[in-house]
């Protein structure tokens, strides 16, 4: 079972049923997602995806990058695997019908980004994460052995805990047995046993006010993983991007892409300074973690809510025909690029962390894998390098599907499994109250665990979510499931995760930044 249609999902159940295809072998994939097939992460991404694909280019350069961006706290090995397996993989996109901007001399048109020391992004204009889902989905969709069951929403995973033993995170041995599935149209809550499962439900963007993920992520793979007693790692290192449109009554915020300032735009204040110089000597292609925190310093010290993008230096019919849709939404708004500047704010973007998986992607509980934006590989380390992450998902499905066609043969389903028991539970009738309480955690997120902490806002934010994670338990507990409390639930756990890990978290590094801390 496949739980997500993302890069990550969609690219490992393709495998796995190619695999089986091939040998004419009886296998059965089912891919869950809790939307329309293609609502995902996957779907917004802009700027592309990172390769070393030009001879002049380095796996060594790609490696430094990496780990620079990730501020020592990359594992060495992981990004050495990835940035080396990722040309591999993208040729296989390409075999399976994505497509990226070539040059006039036939060559791809590799675009810069953030802390990037060469031009290295394949991308399909403004929209490449658009063209990877369509390609994968029109494999998926039309491949016999996968069954991919969309508007269907995993509650939680199935482990020894639901035959009535006792399971916590020191438990050796803990396995996965499937899932709980609701199916949106019906309500239903259905068993679903799998031998082997992978999640792949991408980030916890939504557990902010402002962030350019989609309703979709709400953090719910991290937060069932943690619940089923999985080890999460690093999820303090929240990546905020430097450049969302400034658009306040817009949710999620519409992203201009760092390739724009790869491109020429440059930051500047109210007062029209290119402030980078003052922060950085790579200035405004510097890693995230600088330049969203020097752009909330600008913010901070002129009392503003934005700061500008300077897009004038970019030619317009350059900025035309590699950001169309940029341009278009900006048009749109009364602005041109090519003559006015961008008003942008940083907006949460990226998890950095979750849950922790070996190099094949195997998480701590058995039968249970993870890639994609839900897992913690090593690979990030702090803070992620830009557009690392589609590469990276495609390296990790791959050892998955690797690993876990070998380890199938050795796996029965467990037949024990109780259904889902909803006795004594009622329709709430203050649905009202869900919605407020989501807002809630959103707000509080934004407000005390941004881009700069200290420990009383941390102290704050985690009295307040005590308080909300309190009714939302109970609210739970005796409610008929929805997946608007499920969802609120994942997003006040994931909440917790994150202001416990950013607590425990004594140095500043990366992406996590607080003012007590002793060394910066
Ligand atoms: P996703 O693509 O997010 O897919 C998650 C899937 O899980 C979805 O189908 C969702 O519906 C499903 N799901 C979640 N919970 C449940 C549940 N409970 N039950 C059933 N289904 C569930 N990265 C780059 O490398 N380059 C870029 O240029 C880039 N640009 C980006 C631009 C934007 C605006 C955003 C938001 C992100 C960008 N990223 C980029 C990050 C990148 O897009 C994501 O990290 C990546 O696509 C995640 O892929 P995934 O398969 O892990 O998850
Ligand atoms: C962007 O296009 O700026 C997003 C790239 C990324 O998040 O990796």
């Amino acid at each position: 079972m496949v739980i997500g249609s993302g890069i990550a999902g969609l690219s490992y159940a393709y495998k796995v049923a190619t695999h089986f295809e091939t040998y004419h072998r009886k296998v059965s994939i089912t891919l869950i997602t809790k939307a329309s097939e293609d609502e995902s992460n996957t779907k917004y991404a802009q700027g592309g995806i990172a390769s070393v694909t030009k001879t002049s280019d380095t796996f060594e350069s790609h490696i430094q990058d990496t780990l620079v961006a990730g501020d020592g706290l990359c594992d060495r090995e992981i990004v050495r695997m990835v940035v080396t397996a990722a040309p591999e993989r993208i040729q296989e996109l390409i075999a399976w019908g994505s497509r990226f901007d070539k040059n006039e001399q036939g060559e791809y048109d590799l675009a810069k980004e953030g802390g990037h020391s060469d031009h290295r992004i394949l991308h399909h204009k403004d929209a490449t994460g658009n063209e990877i889902e369509r390609a994968l989905l029109e494999k998926v969709m039309h491949h016999p052995l996968i069954h991919v069951l969309n508007h269907c929403f995993a509650v939680d995973l199935i482990t020894q805990h639901h035959l009535g033993q006792k399971v916590d995170r020191r438990t050796p041995d803990k396995k996965c047995f499937g899932v709980y599935l609701m199916d949106r149209r019906t309500h239903k809550i259905h068993t679903l046993l799998s031998k082997i499962t992978l999640l792949a439900t991408g980030g916890g963007g939504q557990v902010y006010a402002s962030t350019t993920n989609p309703v979709i992520a709400t953090g719910d793979g991290i937060a069932m993983a943690y619940r089923a007693k999985a080890t999460v790692e690093n999820v303090e290192f929240i990546q905020f991007h430097p450049t969302a449109l400034f658009n306040p009554d817009e949710s999620p915020a519409f992203l201009i892409s760092e390739a724009v300032r790869g491109a020429g735009a440059i930051l500047k204040n109210h007062r029209g300074e290119a402030f980078m110089k003052k922060y950085d000597a790579r200035l405004d292609l510097a890693p995230r973690d600088i330049v969203a925190r020097a752009i909330d310093a600008e913010m901070k010290k002129r009392g503003r809510a934005h700061v500008f993008l300077d897009t004038t230096p970019i030619e317009e019919s350059f900025f035309k025909s590699h950001f169309p849709n940029i341009y278009e939404k900006c048009q749109s708004l009364g602005i041109n690029p090519a003559k006015e500047m961008i008003p942008v704010v940083p907006a949460a973007h990226y998890l950095c962390g979750g849950i922790k998986v070996d190099r094949n992607g195997k998480t701590s509980i058995h039968n249970l894998y993870a890639s994609g934006e839900c897992s913690c590989t090593g690979l990030h380390g702090a803070n992620r390098l830009a557009s690392n992450s589609l590469s990276e998902a495609l390296v990790f499905s791959h050892n998955a599907f690797l690993e876990s066609i070998k380890e199938i043969e050795n796996i029965d389903y467990n037949e024990q499994i109780p259904d889902w028991n909803d006795e004594g539970t009622e329709i709430p009738n203050e649905h009202i109250l869900v919605i407020h309480a989501k807002k809630e955690v959103q707000e509080l997120m934004s407000a005390y665990v941004g881009i700069v902490r200290s420990d009383e806002r941390l102290g704050r934010a985690l009295a307040r979510l005590k308080l909300i994670h309190e009714e939302t338990e109970v609210l739970y507990e005796k409610s008929k499931l929805s997946v608007a409390i499920c969802q609120l639930r994942n997003l006040v756990n994931m909440g917790y995760l994150i202001i416990s890990a950013a607590q425990a978290r004594r140095e500043n590094i990366g992406l996590h930044y607080n003012i007590d801390n002793i060394k910066s």
